[in-house]
């Protein structure tokens, strides 16, 4: 890109960051409600919450409360939200049956929020892990986790959640050959219009810490997830892991973590021209609470400067915890 500029002191950048009014002017990127993706845990019970200890401010909540959680992101602009379940232990077995039980958790969240707030989106994950005995996200064998015998799993539950109504799907498995399998069921039960959001580079990440404790499968997880998940070291892997999911018919892809791989972000914003999500996970949500909470940080303006990264980076959207809190803010008047 050519830029043309005087020398100094014709010019003088100074001049517009002079004003309140003259930064907005020349901003070049904005955050609004319309940007997120509100991701919410689900748990079973009527009318109670219980707080996510590794991520203080989020809570899980029953379906009867997550509709009136549903009903106020939808007044506020937010286009879609992402139910996760917390699985009561006695539901999780090596089989991962509850995946695509047509009254798991997610599924009756879903009907009970778009028969009262049709206005909303809702995405859901379809992976194994809040599903699984051993917290892992395809199905294990003595020790390994199998790839195609998981696709057979990840079929029904993309197909019970299409029936339950949800909007976008999110294999976030990380499973060879997922798109494909779950676009094809899609085309042949008559779900044309559902949506895939791949999770297509995602990386083993320690950042997702805080998020198994929000699901339970913490203490059920043995060894970790990189045999699937993606190696911290590449970049180049992550453009082929977008390029497959796409040409497998993926209608959107994500990058996950955030943050930490914003090069990522802005790679495929360049390289693919598809919609990029990013997700700044449940790590990143609990190292700015904690450094705020220690009064190291201020978290009112580290949020918005986190959360505009990813604008800057290129991204479509930003799935946070944060969607509820900036939304609420952006919606007041300044
Ligand atoms: C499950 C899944 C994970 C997240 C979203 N879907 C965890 C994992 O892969 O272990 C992480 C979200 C977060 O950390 O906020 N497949």
């Amino acid at each position: 890109m050519t830029t043309y500029t005087a020398p100094f002191p014709a010019n003088r950048p100074r001049r517009l960051r002079r004003t309140d009014w003259m930064r907005d002017l020349v901003r070049e990127n904005v955050l609004t409600a319309a940007d997120f993706i509100w991701p919410i845990f689900v748990m079973e019970g009527t009318d109670a919450s219980e707080p996510v200890p590794s991520m203080p401010g989020v809570e899980r909540l029953t379906v009867d409360r997550a509709v009136l959680a549903a009903n106020e992101a939808a007044n506020l602009g937010i286009p879609v939200i992402a139910l996760f379940p917390y699985t009561p232990t006695h539901l999780k077995t090596p089989d991962c049956e509850e995946a695509y039980n047509p009254d798991n958790l997610v599924n009756k969240a879903t009907r009970a929020i778009k028969a009262a707030v049709p206005d909303i989106g809702i995405m859901l994950d379809v992976a194994l892990d809040p599903y699984n005995s051993n917290g892992h996200d395809g199905i294990v064998q003595d020790g390994v986790i199998l790839n195609d015998e998981t696709l057979m799993v990840l079929e029904r539950q993309a197909l019970c959640h299409a029936e339950a109504g949800a909007d976008i799907l999110g294999p976030s498995d990380m499973m060879d050959g997922r798109i494909g399998v779950i676009r094809r069921a899609l085309e042949q039960n008559d779900f044309p219009d559902v949506v895939i959001m791949a999770y297509s580079a995602k990386f083993s990440s320690a950042y997702y810490g805080p998020f198994r404790d929000a699901v339970g499968a913490t203490g059920a997880l043995t060894g970790d997830k990189s045999t699937y998940q993606m190696d911290a070291g590449n970049s180049d892997e992550a453009m082929r892991m977008i390029a497959r999911d796409l040409s497998e018919g993926a209608d959107m892809v994500m990058v996950k973590p955030g943050q930490p791989y914003l090069d990522i972000c802005q790679r495929v914003n360049t390289e693919f021209n598809a919609p990029t999500f990013a997700y700044q996970v449940s790590g990143e949500y609990a190292m700015i609470e904690a450094a705020s909470a220690n009064g190291w940080v201020d978290r009112d303006k580290i949020i918005v400067e986190s959360l505009m990264a990813f604008k800057r980076a290129g991204c479509s959207g930003i799935l946070t915890y944060y969607a509820f809190e900036i939304a609420e803010k952006l919606a007041k008047p300044y």
